[in-house]
């Protein structure tokens, strides 16, 4: 946070309004010129965005969505709101991804007759291969709604169109702002589309279903009366939340280099590493690096993945892990019947990996105390 972010919020606050309105708008129009789409929607949260897009597609009770079981539980959370039921399949090896192979062999298999949509993660940051989930999508008369949480600035070579960004891409694409967020407005969420009756739509859902500008109601020239015209959600935005996203937003591209850079180092200082293993990237992308995530090789050493995120913890580097996969966890097994061991690609990942600090105010040093910790801890317990 720096002085535009300190002024952006006095500025709202001394302007006498501080929830949903012209900076929420500026938020919106800002953002729909960075990604390059039609409309974006700011919202309370990315959980929101996800929730609004799949209700806006008439997902409901007894559907089913394809997703990833390696994301955060916000992902496929919102399809028990609706009383769909997420379909998980497993995730490529390299990018952690999901498999588009694994999509195909699920429809295939006859097994899911309610397939209404396609949800797939950024995972990392890292764009997912959306020719060939458009491809699948096509097929089956699918719709697709990405989970872009990871991956604001992301981009990724598409056939026909050449570099694209995330967000213009599936039908609605939606964002995260949280505070860990690449860029951020504390809590916040954004949906992108092409699409202006969705819009239009999730515009009035979002606040309690009310005329497009019922925030409006309160000022001078506004009405008392508003009408309800659909389904309503209280997932607007403030514009305080709003006002730090405006001035985040302007620092969006300094911080992805600053990301970029970080990762170069991570990935130069570990590649050559028996015991490592470094990210993956696909040609033809832009990756946004919201996570930096680095797999041990444990047959290599004497200690798991857990031991040596307590002994970098230890020593002062705030390392963590992403993501548990959700078919693993208590809620998904009762609820949707999974076992916990059906998807060993994700399972595998998930045993080995951890996630490294990176962030845009990351020095020098701490990145070389992070390579220099890292490389230290393998050698005392390389076997
Ligand atoms: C992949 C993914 N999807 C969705 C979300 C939910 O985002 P929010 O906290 O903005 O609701 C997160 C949050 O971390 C996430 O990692």
């Amino acid at each position: 946070m720096g002085p535009e972010e300190e002024r952006e919020v006095i500025d709202t606050l001394r302007s006498g309004w501080i929830t949903t309105g012209p900076k929420a708008k500026r938020f919106e129009s800002e953002f729909a010129k960075y990604v390059g789409a039609k409309r974006a929607l700011a919202v309370a949260h990315c959980t929101g965005a996800l929730h609004l897009s799949l209700w806006a597609l008439g997902i409901g009770p007894g559907d089913e969505v394809i997703t990833t079981p390696f994301t955060f539980t916000a992902t496929a959370e919102v399809m028990g709101y609706l009383g769909a039921r997420p379909v998980f399949v497993d995730i490529d090896p390299g990018t952690f991804n999901i498999n588009p192979a694994r999509i195909e062999e699920a429809l295939e298999s006859g097994e899911h007759k309610r397939v209404r949509a396609i949800l797939p993660v950024h995972f990392a940051g890292h764009p997912c291969d959306m020719d060939r989930i458009g491809a699948v999508a096509r097929q089956y008369g699918l719709e697709i709604v990405e989970d872009a949480a990871h991956a604001a600035g992301a981009a990724r070579h598409l056939e026909g169109r050449g570099m694209t960004r995330i967000g213009t891409i599936g039908k609605l694409s939606c964002f995260s702002f949280y505070a860990t967020k690449n860029f951020t407005s504390a809590e916040g969420g954004m949906i992108t589309t092409d699409d202006d009756k969705l819009a239009d739509r999730i515009a009035v859902a979002s606040l309690h279903g009310m005329d497009h500008d019922a925030w409006k109601r309160y000022d001078k020239s506004g009405s008392w009366y508003y009408e309800i015209h659909d389904t309503g959600f209280k997932y607007n935005l403030s514009d305080v939340h709003a006002a730090i996203g405006v001035a985040q937003l302007k620092r969006a591209d300094d911080f992805l280099k600053r990301r970029t850079a970080i990762a170069r180092a991570y990935n130069d200082a570990f590649r050559g590493d028996a015991s490592l293993q470094t990210p993956y990237s696909e040609p033809g992308i832009e990756h946004a690096w919201h996570l930096y995530v680095l797999r041990l090789k444990p047959e290599t050493l004497t200690v798991g993945r857990n031991q040596f995120v307590e002994m970098l913890r230890a020593r002062g580097v705030g390392v963590s892990v992403h993501c548990i996969p959700l078919h693993t966890m208590h809620f998904y097994r009762k609820n949707y019947g999974y076992r916990g061991d059906e998807f060993p690609v994700a399972e595998d990942v998930f045993s080995r990996c951890l996630s490294l600090p990176i962030y845009a105010s990351m020095s020098d040093e701490d990145v070389a105390y992070v390579i220099e910790t890292v490389l230290d801890l393998v050698r005392d317990n390389r076997r």
